[in-house]
């Protein structure tokens, strides 16, 4: 999950670092670091604990380091605290190495012994300090930067991307990759490496992306790609259509906030190519409708959002094909003994496509015979690379940790693929799905009105923000849309919350509703509204603040029991969550702004998890 840059040029390295480093740093945020090749020969290496800023302020944008050649991180720690210490770049003891990593060396503690009883010693507590101490004992012995590459890659084991500078060899950066994230990007004269296309967007759009076990070897003449046998590898090259733009705030206070606007812009966008004459039409699809046909069971995998995403499928892809969905965390499926053969179809829902969960369980998939579907926003990414089939969302480049216009797309993708599933299974009914497609198209012009009321709900978070816990209750639908309200109220305003299903309550956690607890009432679904309007009552009767979210036909009837109720447009029963996610996404972000948090980067979290 930490952010890698670097570059190879004829200008000065570590301002285009910091530039790079300022798009990833939702990767990770403890600590950053830089290190160039100084034109006498020596490694330089600046690095701090804290945010980018501190480290930019410390060498003054880069103006102090002279270097056209240089690696940059930003870090999410995980073997050792965040420190100045444990900062990335690592370097090797005799000055020679430097070492940018993302993922984890699973057996660097016995590498680490073995270098201490050869009289190394080690500065930090990281994993990735081995690395840069075992590359250094190896090109020892050998003299070749490229050969003791290959040395420490066979002697590591675990995940990473890496990116290394030798002070003998200064010319070029080394980079491997083995399951995390690594790109490399192709400019004139100059040659770039990234965990993140973003990073690039401003310097180049030629993009390849990096296999596991590919070593790349960058000069200002060109990249030279090896396997792991050190056979030369041709990549195909990829054009990214990505604006620089969309990973700029242009003029928001928060990347959320602009995220959550775009959303109507980029339902259009996952929406409307697939919609043709009345009909949903998967083009980019490669599963038959025989092969759906043939298909005896069907699992939905993601973590996180995308789970919850996940989470509302399971409801709509049940009703509109009647066959069983079964939803799992990825981190759960994977260990799960589950039970999945060549009639399996797994669909796997992920924004970033590195998620090293559901990468995981998709290799799981693959290995016990199963179709993989992928749902996937970053063109290109591992999940995409390796599923058998991938739509993507289409949402243009997510930036916030706390996702927005990926979960809609996500979402509205997931919701035309069930009905493209019930056409083939012939088991949707005519009218609905006419009807349901009908609204699809209206869907971002009906978003579009749900943010214009956005003051109302900023309003009602000025009054309710401080609150120490907040629950989410609602049934079927509104349950699933109650998860996401609730996780990304607790994501990025630290309040404790739960979702829970109305009808279940009553069986504990109404114990824990006391005067004045706030309660979010979900009762956008019709054909549960009086069900859900009993719930609310039960915990009104026991003293606590309801804010409901019904629909516009259903305000006034709400009214009659609960002051304080949001209302969306009416639309098809399954649309309703991606009309419903937005006042909630809006209430999270308004609350966390009351409270003075740092929305984009909330503590703790990183937005692409690549480690387990
Ligand atoms: C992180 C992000 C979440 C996201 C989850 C899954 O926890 O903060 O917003 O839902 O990862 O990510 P993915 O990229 O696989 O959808």
């Amino acid at each position: 999950m930490c952010g890698i840059v670097g570059f190879v040029g004829r200008q000065q390295a570590a301002p285009i670092l910091l530039d790079g480093l300022s798009k990833l740093e939702y990767r990770g945020y403890d600590s950053a670091g830089v290190a160039v090749v100084s034109p006498d020969g020596g490694i330089e290496v600046r690095k701090a604990k804290g945010r980018l800023q501190v480290l930019s302020d410390l060498i003054h944008g880069g103006a102090d380091m002279d270097g056209r050649i240089g690696i940059g991180h930003t870090r999410w720690a995980t073997h050792g605290a965040p420190s100045d210490v444990n900062s990335h770049p690592h370097v090797s003891e005799g000055g020679k190495f430097a070492v940018i990593h993302n993922g984890i060396i699973e057996n660097y503690v016995e590498i680490k012994e073995f270098l201490i009883r050869q009289g190394v010693h080690f500065q930090s507590e990281t994993d990735t300090e081995v690395v840069a101490q075992l590359l250094e004992f190896y090109y020892n012995e050998c003299r070749d930067f490229f050969e003791a590459v290959g040395r420490v890659l066979r002697r590591i084991e675990g995940a990473y991307a890496l990116g290394m500078l030798c002070a003998d060899c200064p010319d070029r950066i080394i980079a491997a990759r083995k399951d995390a994230p690594l790109l490399l990007g192709y400019g004139e004269g100059e040659n770039f490496i990234a965990s993140d296309v973003t990073a690039l967007l401003k310097y180049t759009r030629d993009v390849a992306y990096m296999e596991d076990g590919e070593v790349a070897v960058l000069t200002t003449e060109g990249i030279k790609v090896f396997d792991a046998l050190q056979q030369p590898v041709e990549k195909e090259r990829h054009h990214v259509d990505w604006e620089a733009a969309a990973a700029e705030k242009g003029g928001y206070p928060h990347f959320m906030l602009k995220e959550i606007f775009e959303q109507p812009e980029a339902l259009r966008r996952a929406i409307s190519p697939r919609l043709k004459d009345g009909r949903i039409v998967f083009d980019d699809m490669k599963l038959t409708p025989e092969r759906i046909r043939a298909l005896s069971r069907v699992f939905i995998v993601a973590c996180g959002s995308s789970y919850h995403v996940g989470m509302l499928g399971k409801y709509t892809l049940e009703h509109l094909t009647r066959r069983s969905v079964e939803v799992c965390l990825a981190s759960e499926f994977r260990y799960a003994d589950p039970i999945v053969d060549g009639n399996t179809l797994v669909i796997v829902i992920s924004q970033s496509g590195e998620t090293l969960d559901t990468m995981a369980a998709l290799r799981e998939a693959k290995a016990r015979g199963a179709y993989v579907l992928s749902i996937v926003n970053v063109v290109g990414s591992s999940i995409a690379r390796e599923s058998d089939d991938v739509l993507y969302t289409w949402a243009g480049p997510e930036i916030a940790v706390a996702t927005t216009k990926a979960y809609s797309t996500q979402l509205a993708v997931l919701d035309m693929l069930g009905l493209a599933f019930g056409e083939a299974l012939g088991t949707v009914d005519a009218a609905e799905y006419a009807e349901t497609v009908r609204e699809l198209e209206k869907l971002p012009e009906k978003l579009e009105t749900v943010l214009a009321h956005h003051e109302d709900i900023q309003k009602y978070a000025a009054e309710h923000f401080n609150h120490n816990s907040i629950f989410f209750i609602g049934r079927n639908l509104d349950y699933a849309l109650g998860l996401e309200g609730s996780l990304k109220l607790k994501e990025i305003s630290y309040i404790h919350s739960e979702a829970y299903a109305s009808g279940e309550l009553k069986h504990g956690t109404i114990s824990l509703i006391e005067e004045g607890t706030l309660v979010v009432a979900l009762g956008t679904y019709g054909k549960l509204f009086d069900k859900a309007m009993s719930n609310v009552v039960e915990v009104k009767a026991r003293g606590a603040e309801v804010l409901a979210l019904t629909t516009e036909s259903r305000r006034e009837e709400r009214q009659k029991t609960v002051p304080n109720v949001l209302a969306v447009p009416d639309t098809a029963d399954m649309l309703l969550p991606s009309l419903g996610v937005v006042p909630l996404q809006l209430f999270a972000y308004y609350v966390a702004l009351q409270r003075g948090c740092d929305i984009d980067k909330p503590r703790n979290l990183a937005k692409s998890v690549t480690v387990e």
